[in-house]
């Protein structure tokens, strides 16, 4: 069996621009679905697939993370002595053990593969799970949880995928498809971006990753890629061949909350998927279809 996935990454380090003014002074992954943080999401999902350290690579103007997973004190306080246990249940939720969780800064928001590179000494030699808070998926069962199922048979190197439309080819890092076994696809190659004409398949890597430590020393030679950033593709892409990789086709719907349309449609979905808000919900939609 491989070596189990016990750590997790959250890069939170980027500006944010697409959400601006929202996100000058607020991280964007503090930004929420109905009414939780997209970042507690992806914490949750984690916790759920038997993660055990949470390592956060932030930024300047990213401190309302590191206070979202803290007490409250002023707050519980309150809330105790007016007898709201469902509150206080909701707060309790948002701490981890003390030392579960650590954070470290970026500086500089060099691209993906930089910040996931800032997290290598608390990482060490073993694999990591990377999960990108913007990309929300709703399902019964979380991505992580299942691509970790997937990678204890098989090890290597895993990114989650998801089937696009051809006409979308060129948002996405699509990958060249090898042998597939039920929802697991082999990796042959991975192009960034591609335009549908030039895609190797509508295959799309979305924001959840299992990488292995090799994938570190690849990401140390700092070799910026398309714009100018330390991309994290580039770094995977350089170890096909020398281990295993694998894209799971997860299970659940995924929505792109990094951009307007995605995060709108995101609080819809998870809106109706509420059993106390969906049919208020649905009424007001109606009145706008
Ligand atoms: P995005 O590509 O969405 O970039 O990053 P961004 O800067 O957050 O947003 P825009 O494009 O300016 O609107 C995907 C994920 O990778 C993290 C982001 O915080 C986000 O969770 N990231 C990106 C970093 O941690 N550091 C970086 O240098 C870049």
């Amino acid at each position: 069996m491989p070596v189990p996935v016990r750590k997790a990454i959250f890069p939170v380090g980027g500006l944010g621009t697409r959400f601006l003014p929202a996100t000058k002074s607020m991280p964007k992954e503090m930004l929420t679905v109905v009414d939780k943080p997209l970042i507690q999401y992806a914490v949750e999902e984690a916790r759920a697939a038997g993660i055990e350290e949470f390592i956060f690579v932030t930024g300047r103007g990213k401190t309302a993370i590191e206070d979202h997973f803290d007490h409250a004190v002023e707050l519980q306080g309150m809330l105790t002595r007016r007898g709201k246990d469902d509150a206080l249940e909701l707060l309790n939720e948002t701490i981890p053990e003390p030392g579960q969780f650590a954070y470290t800064r970026q500086l500089e928001p060099m691209g993906l593969g930089h910040a996931v590179w800032c997290a290598r000494n608390f990482v060490g030699s073993e694999p990591v799970a990377v999960l990108l808070a913007d990309d929300l998926i709703l399902g019964e069962q979380g991505c992580l949880k299942q691509m970790i199922d997937a990678y204890n048979d098989v090890g290597g190197n895993m990114v989650a995928v998801m089937e696009v439309p051809n006409d979308q080819t060129s948002s996405y890092g699509i990958i060249t498809p090898g042998e597939e076994d039920g929802r697991m696809i082999e990796v042959r190659g991975m192009v960034e971006k591609p335009d549908p004409e030039k895609a190797p398949s509508n295959y799309a890597v979305i924001g959840r990753y299992i990488l292995q430590p090799k994938v570190f020393s690849d990401l140390a030679r700092q070799e910026p890629g398309a714009g100018g950033e330390i991309q994290l593709t580039d770094a995977l892409a350089r170890q096909l061949g020398l281990q295993p990789f694998n894209g799971y086709l997860f299970e659940g719907r995924r929505f792109d909350c990094g951009n307007k349309v995605g995060f709108l449609e995101a609080n819809i979905a998870f809106a109706l998927d509420r059993p106390d808000m969906k049919d208020a919900v649905s009424k007001i939609l109606n009145n706008y279809v």
